[in-house]
């Protein structure tokens, strides 16, 4: 199933709760928060109270992409802000086997993501314990910038992998995401997409449903 995540870090976050409603009515099964330190990234976005705050706008997946150091730390509190979905990179977990297991027993769904440099054999021990594997196509930190080719072939080495070991697990891809790239990505291998200047740049909704229509197409 293929399934789209609008970043709401391309939202107005004056208007967040209508700006995640647009989204949700029009059909995207996930919300994506993107939660920032100034560490893991050079930006700072928001956190727990903000995603509290939104938590009653939808029922919707909230999928949580923390890029922040050591993100076990905040894992039960994103949990009671109301995360379904917490999302880890492995580079800024030093124990990333024990976040694992502390994002499951919390019951939530885990995800691992990778920077673009970081090569998916990295997860090679941990594939068979993660729901979603999340690969950033831009270098994490900002919205907007240009996808980065290579991601591509990640994608169709990590579906390789996947099969080899009769594992179904969500890819994930973040970055430079859009209506032109999609169907490459999707052949690629990957089938859940955020996209966050590509849904909101313009007509939301619209945006959702153009992504949605190539996903029954295909
Ligand atoms: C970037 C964030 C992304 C970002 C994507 O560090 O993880 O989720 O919002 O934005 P676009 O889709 O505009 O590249
Ligand atoms: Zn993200």
């Amino acid at each position: 199933m293929y399934i789209l995540a609008p970043s709401i870090l391309a939202a107005d976050f004056g208007n967040l709760r209508k700006e995640i409603e647009t989204v949700s009515e029009a059909g995207a099964q996930y919300i994506h928060i993107d939660v920032m330190d100034g560490m893991f990234v050079p930006s700072i976005s928001f956190g727990m109270p903000v995603i509290q705050s939104v938590r009653s706008c939808t029922d919707k997946v909230f999928d949580v992409h923390m890029m922040v150091e050591e993100p076990g730390r905040y894992a039960a509190d994103l949990k009671a802000a109301g995360a379904d979905l917490l999302c880890v990179h492995q580079e800024a977990c030093r124990h990333l086997d024990r976040t694992i297991n502390q994002i499951k027993e919390l019951g939530m769904k885990v995800g691992v993501a990778l920077n673009p440099a970081t090569p998916v054999e990295t997860l090679s021990c941990v594939l068979d314990q993660v729901d979603m594997i999340l690969l950033m196509s831009v270098n994490p930190g900002f919205g907007g910038q240009k996808f980065i080719p290579y991601t591509v072939d990640k994608i169709k080495k990590l579906r390789a992998m996947l099969n080899e070991r009769g594992l179904q697990t969500d890819i994930q891809v973040d970055g430079g995401v859009g209506l032109g790239n999609v169907k490459e990505l999707m052949e690629a291998g990957a089938n859940v997409f955020v996209a966050g200047s590509a849904v909101y740049k313009q007509d939301a909704a619209a945006n959702v449903k153009a992504f949605l229509k190539i996903f029954e197409e295909a």
